[in-house]
C-alpha cells in the first residue's frame, strides 16, 4: 500500500482531488480507515465523547491524546496522523503548548497537530510552527468553545458572522497552517472560504464544496448512539450488528451451544478423568507455566507455540 504524507494536502488542493479524512483512536480504527482508503487520520479529541464517555471534549487531557495517538501510530497506517491539541493544552502559554505538541509528535507519533480557533491562537500557532510542527486550523463550530458559543450550533450565519469566519480562515492561511477544518457552517460560506484560501478546507457539516471531508469513525459506522448531528451520514449500522452478535453469544453460552467441539482442544494421550481424591494435591500446587499470552495456559500448541490445535 502506498505511503502518504502531509504533502497530500497541498497536492490535492492543486489537483482538485477531494481529500478524505476520518478520525481514528486506536489500532483497529486506524487499520479500518487505512483499508477503507482514506488519505489522512485525525486523532480527534472527539475521543472524549465516543471512546471515553465524557459529555463533551473539554475533559480530554494531553495524556489521553498521547495514549490514543500512539496506538494509532503503532498500526503503521502509512498515512499522515494529525493529533488534536486538547482543551487546556494550548491556552496557558506558547512554551507549554509547544511542550505538549512535542509529546504528541515524539510519544504519539503525530505528523501534525490541530488547534481550534483563529486569530486568538496566533502566538501559539507561530510557536508550534517555529518548533517544526505543522498545524491544521479549525474554525466555525469549535467544540472546545461550547460554553462561549452556547452549545453545538451552526456558525457563520448572516453576513457579519460569515465575514468573521472567512477572516479567521484567511488569517490561518497567512500564519502558515497547512489546512483548515471548517465545521458546521452554511455551505455557501464554506464555498467562499474554499475559493479564497490556497490551503485545503476539510469540511464537517460544511457542505460539498470543501476540498475534503472528515467524519468521526463511530458516526460513519453507526457505532455510537449519542448525538446524531444532521451532517453525519451513517454508512453502516455496526452498533446494532454488534449488539445482536453479543446477544447471540450470551444465548449460546447459556444454552450450551458455545463452545462447540470445533472450539475445544483435544489431547493426543487421552486419560481417564481422575477421581476427586486422586486429583487433590498432596503438596502446594505449582503455578501453571506462563505462556506468551497470559490467559492461555496448559493447552496444546502449534509449532509457533500458539494453542490453535
Ligand atoms: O475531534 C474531532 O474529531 C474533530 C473532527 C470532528 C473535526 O475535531
Amino acid at each position: 500500500m502506498q505511503t502518504k504524507n502531509l504533502r497530500i494536502f497541498a497536492q490535492s488542493k492543486r489537483s482538485g482531488r477531494k481529500i478524505v479524512m476520518l478520525t481514528a483512536y486506536d489500532l483497529t480504527s486506524a487499520l479500518i480507515a487505512r483499508e477503507g482508503s482514506v488519505d489522512a487520520l485525525l486523532v480527534g479529541d472527539s475521543l472524549g465523547m465516543v471512546v471515553l464517555g465524557h459529555e463533551n471534549t473539554l475533559p480530554v487531557t494531553i495524556e489521553d491524546m498521547v495514549h490514543h495517538c500512539a496506538a494509532v501510530t503503532r498500526s503503521r497506517p502509512g498515512l499522515p496522523i494529525i493529533a488534536d491539541m486538547p482543551y487546556g493544552s494550548f491556552h496557558v502559554s506558547a512554551s507549554e503548548t509547544v511542550r505538549h505538541a512535542i509529546r504528541l509528535v515524539k510519544e504519539g507519533g503525530a505528523s501534525a497537530v490541530k488547534v481550534e480557533g483563529g486569530r486568538s491562537r496566533e502566538t501559539v500557532i507561530r510557536a508550534l510552527l517555529a518548533a517544526e510542527i505543522p498545524v491544521m486550523g479549525h474554525i466555525g463550530l469549535t467544540p472546545q468553545s461550547i460554553h462561549k458559543l452556547g452549545g453545538f450550533k451552526v456558525q457563520g450565519r448572516g453576513r457579519g458572522a460569515a465575514d468573521l469566519v472567512l477572516d479567521e480562515a484567511i488569517f490561518l492561511e497567512e500564519v502558515g497552517c497547512f489546512a483548515i477544518v471548517v465545521e458546521c457552517v452554511p455551505s455557501v460560506l464554506a464555498r467562499r472560504i474554499t475559493e479564497q484560501v490556497t490551503i485545503p478546507t476539510i469540511g464537517i457539516g460544511a457542505g460539498p464544496d470543501c476540498d475534503g471531508q472528515i467524519l468521526v469513525f463511530h458516526d460513519l459506522l453507526g457505532l455510537f448512539e449519542g448525538i446524531r448531528p444532521k451532517f453525519v451520514k451513517r454508512y453502516a449500522e455496526l452498533g446494532e450488528q454488534a449488539v445482536d452478535a453479543v446477544r447471540r453469544y450470551s444465548d449460546e453460552v447459556r444454552n450450551g451451544e458455545f463452545p462447540a467441539e470445533e472450539h475445544c482442544f483435544s489431547d493426543k494421550h487421552p486419560y481417564a478423568p481422575a477421581t476427586r481424591s486422586e486429583a487433590e494435591p498432596t503438596h502446594s500446587p505449582q503455578p501453571e507455566a506462563e505462556t506468551e499470552r497470559g490467559y492461555l495456559t496448559s493447552c496444546d500448541t502449534d509449532e509457533q507455540g500458539l494453542p490453535w490445535n
